[in-house]
């Protein structure tokens, strides 16, 4: 074969190598890999997600954020020197038959280990720190935002629970179900 025809078989040979589009074609492009990568932890950080889309996440603004819409008023300062004005002003958003079942499951996962599961104080951790009962006529006789209030800002030596039952109707309904305890043992409605 004279060289310059295998030279030229050679060169078309390459040609329909390099200019055929198999690798193009089955070789998913790096725009759509993406879809075919299971989640990484690390994709939090990408700016295609949108962690402050879902109203599920519950998020603690920086203080002295102004809430535009939806946002509680705060009165820890009055709160914690024992001034409960705004506290017993407070009024039941849920009413208050709303959410037992749910205020249940909150006051046995949050209050039962030191008020005990029926309220007496008589929790694991609460008959060593001192807990009191919940079921006494004082305990019945807070207003249900001084209640509300301890929830979310703890008093004394008991913390604040404000952050773990982050939303506000979930305080409320612990309050309701203390209230369904304290009817049931201390008679009375309230
Ligand atoms: C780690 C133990 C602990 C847990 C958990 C706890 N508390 Fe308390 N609670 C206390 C202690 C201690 C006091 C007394 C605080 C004080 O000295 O002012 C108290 C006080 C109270 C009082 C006032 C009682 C009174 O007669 O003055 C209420 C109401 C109350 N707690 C409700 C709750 C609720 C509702 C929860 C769950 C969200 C809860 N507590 C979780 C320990 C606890």
């Amino acid at each position: 074969m004279p060289r310059s025809l295998s030279r030229a078989i050679l060169l078309v040979a390459g040609l329909g190598v390099a200019g055929c589009g198999w690798w193009y074609n089955d070789v998913p492009s790096p725009d759509d890999l993406m879809y075919t990568i299971p989640w990484f932890d690390h994709m939090l950080g990408s700016m295609a997600v949108s962690p402050y889309e879902s109203g599920s996440v519950p998020r603690t603004p920086p203080p002295g954020s102004v809430p535009v819409t939806g946002g509680e008023i705060d009165w820890f300062d009055e709160w914690r020197v024992l001034n409960t004005t705004t506290a017993d002003a407070l009024v039941n958003p849920v009413g208050r038959t709303d959410g037992l079942a749910r205020g249940e499951e909150l006051y046995g996962t949050f209050c039962a280990l030191c008020h005990g599961a029926t309220g007496q104080g008589d929790g694991l951790v609460g008959r060593k720190l001192g807990a009191p009962s919940l079921m006494t006529p004082r305990a019945a006789g807070f207003s249900d935002g001084y209640i509300y209030s301890i929830v979310r800002y703890g008093r004394g030596i008991m913390a604040p629970y404000g952050d773990k039952i982050f939303r506000q109707e979930d305080r409320w309904r612990v309050v309701n179900y203390l209230r369904t305890l304290q009817a049931d043992q201390l008679g009375g409605g309230d």
